[in-house]
């Protein structure tokens, strides 16, 4: 029987390893067939995704074999953990492998925004050499208001207390004395605080009940007329029209989006607009956050396969109708 089921495409030396010692069947463009991964879900052990196999109750269900899923990556919106808790089976993630390369990308759209890189690159390629149009600003001495001051907004504050800029972040679930607010120098407050004064908004949250379209014409209206807004962590937090809108009617300046509320994302009204910078969904994808990835998801999955236990999980440890 076999054991593992690769819905994406999750590459590696650790991966290499897991086939060499499990019967794994690596489908990278399975998540893309969902009533065929139902089909044959039940005789797996382990399934191994990314964020676009959607893992659902129905697919939880089917799964009569599964003792674990193994999530390469942090996000949680595409697998329903209610069920994984209900079903007995763990959910493996790597909640720190991605954070560094997610950060680092989010200060190079805050100066690819501040500098106009994209369109510099894009106007210079076409035959021009246009260096007044390329007027741009420092980031330094700018203040960054940070949604969500988790391991990536965290990390992202100190890169940018380093460049010079003034850090302040909204967090709900955090103390304003809480030790990354401490080591980063980054004062937590309102969001209306955040979405008022910052020169350039970044989001770090979940997409979950909370927080689904949390961003909509009544944020935008908040912010500066000179602010930029940046989404690098769920695009479904975001009301795109009203970001469309935003940016028509110069209430913000610009804006980077990293993830998008469908993804592959279709064509849209961003597509012609000059200040806005367009990524598909790239923030963890480096050679060093891939590496950290993939090998701990295949550790985890292949501990839980061979009795053991996983190291990072979202509910527990070991499947729970294990005898
Ligand atoms: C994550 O949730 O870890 C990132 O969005 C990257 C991914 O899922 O591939």
């Amino acid at each position: 029987m076999p054991d593992v089921l690769i819905t994406e495409n999750i590459r590696g030396a650790a991966m290499d390893a897991l086939h060499e010692q499990f019967a794994c069947t690596f489908a990278p463009d399975l998540w893309q067939q969902p009533d065929e991964l139902l089909a044959i879900i039940g005789e797996y052990r382990a399934l191994i995704a990314r964020n676009q196999t959607q893992i659902t109750r129905e697919l939880i269900a089917a799964g009569t074999r599964l003792e674990v899923i193994g999530r390469a990556g942090v996000g949680m919106d595409n697998v329903d953990l209610d069920a994984a808790n209900e079903y007995g089976i763990v959910v493996a993630l790597t909640p720190e492998q991605n954070t560094n390369s997610v950060a680092e990308l989010v200060i190079g759209l805050l100066i690819a925004l501040a500098r106009k890189l994209s369109l510099a690159d894009r106007d210079t390629k076409a035959g021009r050499w246009d260096r007044p149009r390329f007027h741009g600003t420092e980031i330094s001495g700018k203040t960054l208001g940070i949604v969500g001051f988790g391991r990536i907004g965290s990390t992202t504050a100190l890169k940018a207390r380093a460049l010079g800029m003034t850090t302040i972040a909204y967090d709900p679930y955090l103390e304003a004395d809480c030790l990354r607010a401490l080591q980063s120098c980054t004062r937590l407050t309102s969001l209306e605080e955040v979405l008022t004064t910052a020169d350039y908004v970044t989001l770090h949250i979940p997409e979950n009940e909370e927080t689904r379209g949390m961003f909509g014409a009544a944020e935008f209206a908040q912010m500066k007329p000179s602010a930029y807004f940046i989404n690098s962590s769920r695009g479904g937090v975001v009301q795109e029209a009203a970001l469309a809108e935003a940016l028509q009617q110069h209430r913000i300046s610009g804006a980077a989006l990293e993830v998008r509320q469908q993804e592959p994302a279709a064509p849209s009204t961003f597509d012609a607009m000059d200040n806005v910078i367009q990524l598909p969904h790239i923030g963890a994808q480096t050679r060093e956050a891939q590496h950290r990835v993939v090998t701990a998801i295949c550790r985890d999955v292949a501990a839980i396969l061979r009795g053991g236990e996983a190291q990072n999980f979202a509910n527990f440890s070991k499947p729970k109708n294990r005898c």
